[in-house]
């Protein structure tokens, strides 16, 4: 970055209440006026946004929404402002303008191993139960752009060479633009090298110019599909594991409430819910007892 400034990240921006102070190349632009969106706008974005999503939007993130939505305010763009914004997710709230902000105002910052813990866990658990020919089914249900699901995917090839095939895994996520680029398989070739030893990123990845491409052996175990976890879940088989991760963090009590509620019948007794190591999830009266770092058996 240009004079050594250190690149604030999204969430450090949230907490910035003064925009004026934020480096120029992030700082949303005031000649378009995409610094006015006034407290009923405010209210009324993260109300909607809420009920969509279960994610809560408290006053600390005003900035945030600020600057992810700014791109789309100005004279020449596709809102005047941040009213016009609210107006067209009254006028037609299960759009696809809508769900292009919903998309814009979730965090979907992920990466490859992401708390390695919880992959420790999950190795063990192939290792004692390998030789069980069984299905092992897991849901990484906020997938992301697809770093947790083909990073247990990985998981499952290391521990089981000749019987990986027995496992399944579904990654689904809220944003139909995560889940299609999980499924590309695609990730600037930096990242990947940064989250995994040389030989991993050569054994699982083809590199291709400055990108790395997830190989065949880790896809074939895992499929994606858009899901909100507010809403019904279609599944026909229950899950030995239910990776949750970095998503309750987001949520507030009620949300945590409607997704446990929801989650319950899908997880089978004696298998492990997996929540980040930032989630808090009022599990203490349900039927869970815990066994790790932020993971929960279900008894
Ligand atoms: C921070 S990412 C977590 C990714 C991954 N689990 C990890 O720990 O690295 C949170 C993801 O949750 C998704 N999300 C937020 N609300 C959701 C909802 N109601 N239903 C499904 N996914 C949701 C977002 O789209 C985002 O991709």
């Amino acid at each position: 970055m240009a004079n050594g400034e250190k690149q604030l990240s999204e969430e450090e921006f949230s907490h910035n209440k003064d925009w004026r102070k934020l480096p120029e190349n992030i700082r949303p632009n005031e000649n378009q006026g995409t610094m006015e969106m006034s407290d009923l706008v405010f209210e009324k974005i993260r109300e909607f946004f809420h009920e969509r999503t279960g994610n809560w939007l408290g006053e600390e993130k005003r900035y945030l929404v600020l600057y992810r939505l700014s791109s789309l305010v100005g004279d020449q763009r596709l809102y005047k402002n941040y009213e016009a914004i609210h107006h067209r997710l009254v006028e037609d709230p299960y759009g696809e303008d809508a769900h292009q902000i919903i998309t814009r105002l979730t965090t979907h910052y992920s990466y490859f191993f992401r708390e390695s813990e919880h992959f420790q866990f999950f190795q063990h658990y192939l290792l004692r139960n390998k030789h069980k020919s069984e299905e092992i089914r897991i849901w990484s249900g906020a997938a992301s752009t697809g770093e947790e699901a083909y990073s247990l995917a990985i998981s499952s090839i290391l521990c089981l060479p000749q019987h990986y095939s027995k496992v399944k895994i579904l990654g689904t996520d809220i944003s139909k633009e995560s889940i299609e680029a999980a499924r590309k398989g695609l990730y600037n070739r930096g990242v990947v090298e940064q989250s995994l030893p040389p030989n991993l990123c050569r054994e699982f990845f083809d590199s291709i110019g400055e990108k790395c491409r997830i190989k065949d052996a880790p896809r074939s175990l895992v499929q994606f599909s858009n899901l909100n976890l507010l809403a019904p879940y279609p599944f026909k088989k229950k899950f030995q594991f239910i990776f949750l991760r970095n998503i309750f963090y987001y949520l507030n009590a009620q949300g945590r409430e409607e997704v446990l509620d929801n989650l319950e019948p899908y997880l089978e007794k004696g298998g492990y819910l997996v929540l980040g190591r930032m989630d808090t999830a009022p599990l203490n009266k349900r039927s869970y007892k815990p066994e790790g770092e932020n993971i929960f058996r279900k008894v």
